[in-house]
């Protein structure tokens, strides 16, 4: 390694609060070109792919009638809302929000999962969408104290992984694991500041079964396996 690679992993030991050349079973790469977080025992890859088939087929096949995320963000509005995403993680909702017309500040705690989502980014400037999604690293229940207040605030906290996993799973698998090293703040909180900040409505995303993260929703937009629960902050809105 020259000296200069040394002084900026050093650096980027430092920023992440992560050990340099230890072995590990999660290895961060950062080159010139490149950014992925490597999975040393189930040999995978992790950086952020906007091109990938299914990722590509939700984009086309979605539209604010039929996509609940969608119909729950716009409820009757013809315009786009402003949105914060309060929890991005690798930043498939904010896409698929920004494809739609919004535009998207994602907003993420983990350092590593909003480097990947910046560089995805800079990486993807052939799809329109990404150009209207800006990422901010750090804790939302801080970040909405500080951010321009959106019309609609989107939490969509941590899901328990299940034994089998399909890819895109795989990712929030990877995100559960990345989270013992960076903890988010306790998801009742921030849906409740969300409440505090939103200017229209705050849209929560759970699995199907589990109870509200808040108070009883104002509405829910049910589906197989998940259901978003609705808070309108805003009263004089009709439901
Ligand atoms: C289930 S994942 C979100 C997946 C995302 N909706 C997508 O489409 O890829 C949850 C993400 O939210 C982040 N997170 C959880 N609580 C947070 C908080 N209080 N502030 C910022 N990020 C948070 C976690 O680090 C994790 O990356």
């Amino acid at each position: 390694m020259t000296q200069i690679a040394q002084l900026r992993a050093e650096s980027i030991s430092k920023q992440y609060h992560l050990p340099l050349n230890q072995p590990a079973r999660l290895i961060w790469h950062i080159g010139t070109h490149t950014m992925y977080l490597e999975d040393s025992v189930n040999n995978m890859r992790y950086h952020i792919d906007w091109h990938e088939p299914l990722i590509q087929q939700r984009l086309i096949r979605a539209n604010k009638k039929s996509e609940p995320l969608l119909k729950a963000i716009w409820r009757k509005k013809s315009t786009p809302p402003s949105v914060i995403d309060a929890t991005s993680g690798f930043g498939r909702d904010s896409l698929l929000i920004a494809h739609a017309g919004a535009s998207v500040s994602a907003c993420e705690q983990n350092p590593i999962i909003a480097s990947l989502l910046k560089d995805a980014i800079q990486k993807h400037t052939d799809i329109e969408a990404s150009s209207r999604i800006q990422v901010h690293t750090g804790d939302s229940i801080e970040l909405l104290q500080t951010l321009p207040s959106a019309d609609v605030i989107y939490c969509d906290p941590m899901f328990p992984p299940k034994a089998k996993q399909a890819k895109s799973k795989k990712d929030l698998a990877m995100i559960q694991t990345l989270s013992t090293i960076y903890p988010p703040g306790p998801p009742e909180l921030l849906v409740r500041t969300a409440c505090k900040h939103a200017k229209s409505h705050v849209v929560v995303k759970r699995h199907a079964n589990n109870p509200p993260l808040h108070t009883k929703p104002s509405y829910s937009i049910e589906g197989k396996l998940v259901r978003f629960d609705i808070y309108l902050c805003n009263q004089n809105e009709l439901l």
